[in-house]
Order: structure tokens, then sequence, then C-alpha cells
């Protein structure tokens, strides 16, 4: 599973350029270039006959893109009610001041609970901000899965700071344990049966933290140093040093790492280019940490059971439930396990118990859309959605580009994978775009200057004419920043 990071461009008469990334490496063991777009089941859509059918890709089949997507997506049209709509006695409030009409409308609001719904909705001439990997695309497919994914707790319930105190994880809810490991048996993407503890965390950032902890030395000599090959999540050099800790501290690039006393992270699919990658330093002193956020069918293959030492995973990229700030550490080592418990003991005295009750819900939903046993179920599957979204979306980001021809992106791999038992790309929750235009140096400045907010190459150890662009917004942001980013000369 060595990184394919050949770069391939298709200019806007269809001709193929290859350029930069892997120094031309070829994609190996089990990725190849795609015969022809796998999508999951259906009829064949009107865009995909469009691009695949179309030699020279041009701002026309970009419009016909976009066209499908607006009318295929209803949804784009009505956002959610943030606030309940009128309410029934409206009338009786007229006459009275704004204010009082406005505090009323909040009372309802907070009666009902309407959380906030985040980014704000956004037109054709907003700034569009992609700089995070903010996963608001599901939001579409758990609109539609109604009490299947709702929970009620009442207000007596998960009070106490114990969940299990028999176990390892003492605050890991027991049944959001269970849905983890029923999860993982219904994808096959890791192994999660009882060779394996469960350490939950605020969200997979806490427990990689928590890994550095558990992993670092014990004794009081120089810090460990903290590698991963570049580009390399932005967040990793970020959270290891922000204390200035004694434990560890960054060391940049694992390919230019010198020494055997290290933790490596290991991303796969990585953030921010999407290459598949193993880890690159071997020596007996030496720790993996795998960072598996986006080893789900959605985005990438399945082509194995991964069965690493630490694997992290969140619901942020796998369900979308990033607010929720759940993830969970699958762990070999019994005392790696403990330490790491002990981490989020210090930080945070264990984990959100609510959080925890919802997150094992969404989970449940999740593989009760795929089990042969729950009937009427079966019509929400959410890695279904979630591929046809991302396969939708890369289509319409490589017409995009082919279009303005400035741009260019990595090349697509496949495999085939397990879960879907069919041929099946590699989808990225990031694209890893490059500005080949001489005169651009900066690819983020250039871009911030037609309003489209993205995070430079050089916040991942990389050329900063590379900027990383979030694939999982709302469709309407989507769409804007594909036809402004085609429209770019
Ligand atoms: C590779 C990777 N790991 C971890 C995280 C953080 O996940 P969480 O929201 O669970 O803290 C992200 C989020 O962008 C990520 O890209
Ligand atoms: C996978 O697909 C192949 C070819 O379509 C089929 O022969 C095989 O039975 C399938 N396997 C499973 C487990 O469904």
């Amino acid at each position: 599973m060595a990184a394919a990071t050949t770069r391939r461009r298709v200019t806007a008469n269809g001709e193929l350029q290859e350029n930069g990334g892997g120094a031309g490496q070829r994609p190996t063991n089990g990725t190849r270039r795609r015969p022809s777009a796998a999508g999951s089941g259906g009829s064949t859509p009107l865009w995909r006959v469009a691009v695949f059918a179309s030699v020279a890709l041009n701002v026309a089949t970009l419009a016909l893109l976009l066209h499908h997507y607006a009318i295929s997506h209803p949804w784009r049209q009505s956002p959610a009610p943030a606030v309940a709509s009128p309410p029934p006695d409206a009338c009786v409030l007229s006459g009275k001041s704004e204010a009082r009409q406005e505090e009323v409308t909040k009372d309802r609001a907070s009666a009902a609970m309407s959380p906030s719904t985040g980014k704000p909705t956004v037109r054709t001439d907003s700034v569009i901000n992609l700089d995070h990997g903010d996963p608001t695309v599901f939001e579409a497919f758990w609109r539609e899965t109604g009490a299947l994914a709702e929970i009620v707790i009442p207000g007596w319930q998960t009070m106490s700071y114990f969940s299990d105190v028999g176990n390892v994880c003492w605050f890991l809810e027991p049944e959001f344990g269970r849905q983890v490991r029923r999860l993982h048996r219904t994808v096959r993407n890791a192994a999660a049966g009882d060779e394996y503890h469960v350490v939950v965390g605020t969200g997979s950032t806490q427990l990689f933290m928590a890994a550095l902890y558990a992993l670092s030395p014990s004794g009081s000599g120089d810090p460990i140093s903290i590698v991963s090959t570049a580009p390399y999540y932005s967040s990793y050099p970020a959270v290891t040093d922000f204390l200035r800790s004694g434990l560890f501290r960054w060391a940049g690039d694992a390919n230019s790492f010198k020494g055997d006393e290290y933790i490596e992270l290991v991303c796969s699919p990585n953030n921010p280019d999407g290459a598949l990658r193993d880890a690159v330093l071997r020596s007996e002193a030496g720790k993996t940490v795998h960072d598996l956020a986006y080893y789900w069918p959605q985005y990438t293959p399945i082509t194995a059971e991964a069965a690493h030492d630490i694997m992290l995973f969140t619901v942020s990229k796998s369900t979308g439930h990033a607010g929720t700030r759940i993830g969970w550490a699958l762990v070999k080592d019994r005392e790696v396990a403990k330490r790491m418990t002990k981490f989020v003991e210090l930080n945070t005295i264990g984990v959100s118990k609510d959080s925890q009750m919802r997150a094992a819900k969404v989970l449940s939903a999740v593989s009760d859309g795929y089990d042969m046993g729950s009937g009427s179920r079966h019509r929400h599957r959410l890695f279904d959605f979630g591929r046809r979204k991302m396969v939708e979306r890369w289509a319409m980001l490589r017409a995009a580009a082919a279009a303005s021809g400035i741009f260019s992106l990595p090349e697509e791999t496949s495999g085939h994978c397990s879960f879907s038992n069919d041929t099946a790309a590699n989808n990225p929750a990031f694209a890893w775009l490059r500005c080949d235009r001489e005169d651009v140096e900066d690819c983020a400045g250039f871009l911030r200057g037609h309003k489209i907010l993205t995070r430079s190459g050089s916040q991942f150890g990389a050329d900063p004419r590379y900027v990383r662009v979030s694939m999982l917004d709302r469709d309407d942001a989507y769409g804007i920043f594909v036809t402004r980013l085609a429209s770019l000369k």
C-alpha cells in the first residue's frame, strides 16, 4: 500500500500531463487506475455520462454537472429551519416591539433545543471556507434517519463520573464499546475483537495526545521525537508542541529522521493528500500510531483488516458527527491502554457520557443499515450515500480543474473493496490541490483573493504551491467552490 502520489493534470483540451508528487511513482499493490467510474448501484447518472463520454473536458461539462447537482439535491434550496417556524400564536404578537418578538422566538427555539447549525449559509458571492474538514456533507443523510439515530436522556441519567469500573478504560460506556466493535465487524476495516482494548476520547485529537503520553519513555531523558511523513496532518506538530512537553517534541518529516527512538504517526488514507501509507521507519525502540480516521468505505476501498498496535478512529470522519467530539482507540497492549486512560483521566476526568450514548446510537444506525436481519432499515446506508457523494464531488472537482487549466490534483487510484465487493476509487476527504501558474507561489493566498479559504501546503510541511481543500462541506458551498475554481485562469 505504498503512497501513489503521481499527479495527473488534464488540460482543457483533454491532454494528460504528469508532474511532481512522488517522483513519478506508479500506484502499486492493489491500487490501479480505475477503468471507469464505479458508483454504488443505481442507474448511471447524467453527470457521469457527461464526464466519461466527453474527451474534451471543458466549462460546458462542468455547467452540466452543476445543473444536475442542483436539481438532484433539493435540500440545497431549503436550509434546515434553525429556529422553529413562526409560533401558532404569532398574531398575538403583532403590534408588540420587535425585540419582544425576538425574545419569544428565542424562547421557542430553546424549548425545542435547536442547536447552532455551524457555518452560515452561502450565496454565489460569499467567502467559501474550506479550510477545516467540517463534515457537514453528511447532514443530508442524517436528516433522513429520524428515530433510528435519536436518543433521549432523562434528567437523572449519565450523572456519575463512572461508566465501567471493572474495565481498563473505566469511563467507557459499555454500549459505545459494543457498537464500536460491531461497526468494525460490519466494515472489516480494523480488527476489534477481544485482543483489543477500546479507549474512548474527546475526539481522536485527545487520543492522539494520550498515545504520545502513553508511548513516551518514563525516564528523565530528552523528549522523544514525534515524526510523520510529509505532507502530514497540520495538527500533529501543533498538538505535539503547544504545551512544550518535556516528554515528547515534534521532529518533522519521518523520511529525514535519524535515530531509533521515535514515535511515528501514520495517517492512512493521509490527511492532506489522501495517499495510502505505511510506516517508513523501523527499529526495535520505535513506536507507531496509526491514525485511521479516513479508513472508511466512503473515502477509500477497504483492502485489508488493519491490525496495528494503536489505531485511532473518530465519528467526525466516519459518520460526520464532529460536534459530538467522540473518538476511539483500538489498543493491543493492556499497559498502553491503561496509560492512555490515565491521560484522559488527568486531562478531562473521562469523556462525556451523553456524547458516548449519542455516538453509540449513531454507530448502531450505521451498522443496522448493513445488517441483513434488520428489514426495512436497509434504505439508510451511510457508506453508500457517502461514496456516491464523494465520487460525484471528485468528478466535479476534476472537471473544474480541467476547465480552469491552472490546477493539478493527485491521480485517482482504486482497488478492490472487501466491504462493497467491487472496485472502488480512492475519494479523499481533502483535495491536495496544486496551483500550476508560474507566477503563483502562494496558492492559499491566490485562492483567498478569490474568496476561497483553504489551508496552505506550508502547514503540512510542504510547498505553499499546494493547498488542502475540504471535500466535506455542504452541497451549496461545494457547488459555489467548483464553479469559482473553474473560472480561474
Ligand atoms: C487525520 C485526522 N485525525 C484526527 C482528526 C481529529 O478528529 P477529532 O474530530 O475526532 O478530534 C482529524 C480531523 O480533521 C484528522 O484529519
Ligand atoms: C463478490 O462479487 C463476485 C463477482 O461479482 C461474486 O462472484 C462473489 O460471490 C461476491 N462475493 C460476495 C461475498 O458477495
